[in-house]
Order: structure tokens, then sequence, then C-alpha cells
């Protein structure tokens, strides 16, 4: 009897449907489980991806959670922006990024919460320079702080120090920094109202990642003794204002040591502070040692300014809570270096700190 053999080489396939039964969710014993609630399975977004993209192509995904779309993309060789509301969806994502082999460098950025704007103009009208001076002094007034006049960056003052009030709708950045250090050595000893002595305190709601410890330095390299403080978010609580109960935090500090011998750098951890502000009471008594709210630290032992390179880090896994505190790095040639440290604590915040050594 004559018959048609098919081979599978030959034949042009089926098209793929629209319910794909063949791939599980993500099993809680899988090596790819981060622990993150509605994780996808990677073979899902392989799949998708491979079909629809190519090498180099830029994927994007606005929810990604644990980060399943930005680490398939990673692995198979293509860009991606991934953004995602929850800081602890962020904290995932980058530490399951920085467990790919070969990674290349990512920057992690804050964009800030656009909803306080809604709030900013329901509570203080929609004329928008009438609106920011109203919510200045309103800031101002719940940090006991008195109103000045006359500048564009120092909005109060309060026991001696000049006050920054930061706008609802984006966080405090490098930049702010660097023109606050401006208009405070011009207007320095001018006259009535002008500051005094060498401090800003600079209020806001969010701080762009990686900046507290860097602006400090930044700010101190310039005369400027700043102190950054979070407005806390009871203040669009209309009860928790009236009661008076509005605390604000300063941002977390990070005490590093360093040593240099010959052309070897050791950079030892020796405390690191996070504000209590945010953090549930029984978190705050389980930690017993400071240690305990790093739950990362990297370092770039050739910063330039430009993108943080992971090129040492010591992280906690789910298996293996340990910690190393400390890390040496020989430079090849001698010279002046910028060493980044960055610290992610347990509640996602960055703190980073440069140290700059010279190597012989
Ligand atoms: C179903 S999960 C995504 C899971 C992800 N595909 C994975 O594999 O882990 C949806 C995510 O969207 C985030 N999300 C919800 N509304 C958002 C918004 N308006 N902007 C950004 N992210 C948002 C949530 O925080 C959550 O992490």
């Amino acid at each position: 009897m004559p018959r048609k053999k098919q081979y599978l080489d030959e034949s042009e396939g089926r098209l793929v449907d629209d319910l794909w039964t063949d791939i599980y969710p993500v099993n809680s014993q899988a090596l790819e489980d981060t622990g993150y609630a509605t994780q996808k399975p990677e073979a899902l977004l392989e799949r998708i991806i491979r079909a629809s993209s190519d090498e180099n192509d830029l994927v994007l995904d606005c929810f990604c959670g644990s980060g399943t779309t930005p680490a398939i993309a990673e692995k198979l060789g293509r860009r991606w922006i991934a953004c995602d509301l929850g800081r602890f969806a962020i904290h995932t994502t980058r530490k399951r990024l920085l467990g790919i082999e070969g990674v290349r460098p990512f920057v992690v950025q804050n964009l800030g919460k656009y909803e306080r704007q809604v709030w900013q103009k329901a509570e203080f009208g929609e004329r928008a320079e009438a609106t920011v001076r109203a919510y200045r002094r309103f800031i101002l007034d719940l940090y006991h702080a008195e109103p000045v006049e006359g500048y564009a960056w120092l909005h109060g003052k309060k026991g001696g120090r000049m006050v920054h009030v930061g706008t609802v709708d984006t966080p405090v950045a490098l930049g702010d920094v660097k023109q606050i250090a401006i208009e405070f050595r011009r207007a320095i000893g001018t006259g009535k109202g002008a500051p005094q002595l060498a401090g800003v305190d600079v209020l806001g709601w969010d701080f762009a990642l990686d900046m507290n410890e860097t602006a400090k330095q930044i700010a101190q390299e310039a005369g400027l003794d700043v102190r950054f403080v979070r407005i806390p978010r009871e203040v669009l609580e209309k009860k928790a204002v009236e009661q008076g109960d509005i605390r604000f935090f300063e941002l977390a500090a990070l005490s590093v040591d360093v040593q240099v011998k010959g052309r070897e750098l050791a950079v030892t951890l020796t405390d690191f502070m996070v504000p209590p502000d945010d953090v549930p009471e029984d978190v705050i008594k389980a930690v017993k040692h400071w240690s305990e709210w790093i739950d990362y630290w990297a370092v770039d032992f050739n910063y330039r300014d430009d993108t943080f390179h992971n090129e040492w880090q010591s992280y906690r896994t789910r298996k293996d809570r340990g910690l190393t505190l400390s890390v040496r790095n020989k430079y090849e040639q001698p010279g002046t270096y910028t060493a980044l440290v960055k610290v992610i604590d347990i509640l996602g915040n960055d703190t980073t700190k440069g140290i700059t050594v010279e190597v012989h």
C-alpha cells in the first residue's frame, strides 16, 4: 500500500494556540522561586520574549514584580526596562538580576509618586505658585521651622539650620543638593535672614536611590553640612496632622573603615543605622546587631561617576543568612581611585558612600 511519510523537519508546524497549558506555575521548591507571590514561570516569559523580539531589542515590563521579564530578557541578550510601584518588587528584581552570571550594568531609579500632586492640589489649590508656597509653609510648620523669603532653594530655618522642602512629585536628587549648596554659599552671611551656620536640612518625600551619603559628601566638600530628612506619609492624613503626631526621620547612615596598604584597599562596614520610620515594631525588636539591617552590599572599586558596576558583592540568601562585612581589592595600576560602597537594607533602600583613595 502506498503511504505518505511526513518528516518533522519538513513540516510547517502548527500555530500556537491562545491557551497554553504546557507551562506550569512556579513551584515553591523550584530554583527560580523568589518568594514573590505573583511570580510567573521563566519558561513562559522565555516563550513570549523569543517569539516577539530579537537580540538587542528593547523589552519593557511596566509591572515587573519579581523581575521574571528583565531576568529572561537579560539572559536572552535583549535590553530591558522594568518598572514597579512596589519597593519589594524592585528589591527582588534587582537581587534576581545580580544573581545572573555576567549581567550587564544597569541602573535603578526612583521616579517618585504622582498621587501626591492630587493631594497638593486638593489641599492648597490649583494656582501653581500659590499652591507650592502654601504647601511649603504647611510642611515647614509641621517641621517646626520658620519660613524665609527671597531664596529659590532655601525655604525655612530651624535651630540655626536652613531648611529645604522637596517637591511632592519628584525625589530629591544630587542636582538639587548641588543647587542648595550653590545658593547657600552665595547667601551665607549676607544680612538679615541670611544663613549663618553651614547646615541645611533637606526634607523630601522620596530621595533618588544612591543618594544619601554621596550627596552629604558633595555638600561637605562645599563646606555645607546637609541632613536628609524624610517627610512622613502621615502628613497626607488629616487626622494625624490634627493630632500633631508627625515625626520626621533622618535617612540611613553608614560608617565604613578604609585601609590602604600599597595597592591594596580594605573596606570594612563598621556601622549602619536605618531610621525607625516605616519599620514594623516586631522587625525593630528582632534586629540584634546593626549588620542585620543589611540585606546585601556591593562595591565598585573604580567608580567613574557613571553606572555603578558591581565588582564585588555579599548578600544573604534564603539558605545562607551570613554576610561578609569586609572586602579587599588589589589595584593593578597605581593612581587615585574612587570606590563606591552601596548598601541595600532589608527594606530595599539604597545607601551609598564614595571613598577616594590613592594607591602606590
Ligand atoms: C502580577 S504582578 C507581576 C508579576 C511578574 N510578571 C513576575 O513574574 O514576578 C503585578 C505587579 O504590578 C505591580 N503594579 C501594580 N500596579 C502598578 C502600577 N500602577 N505601576 C507599576 N506597577 C504596578 C505590582 O506591584 C506587582 O508587582
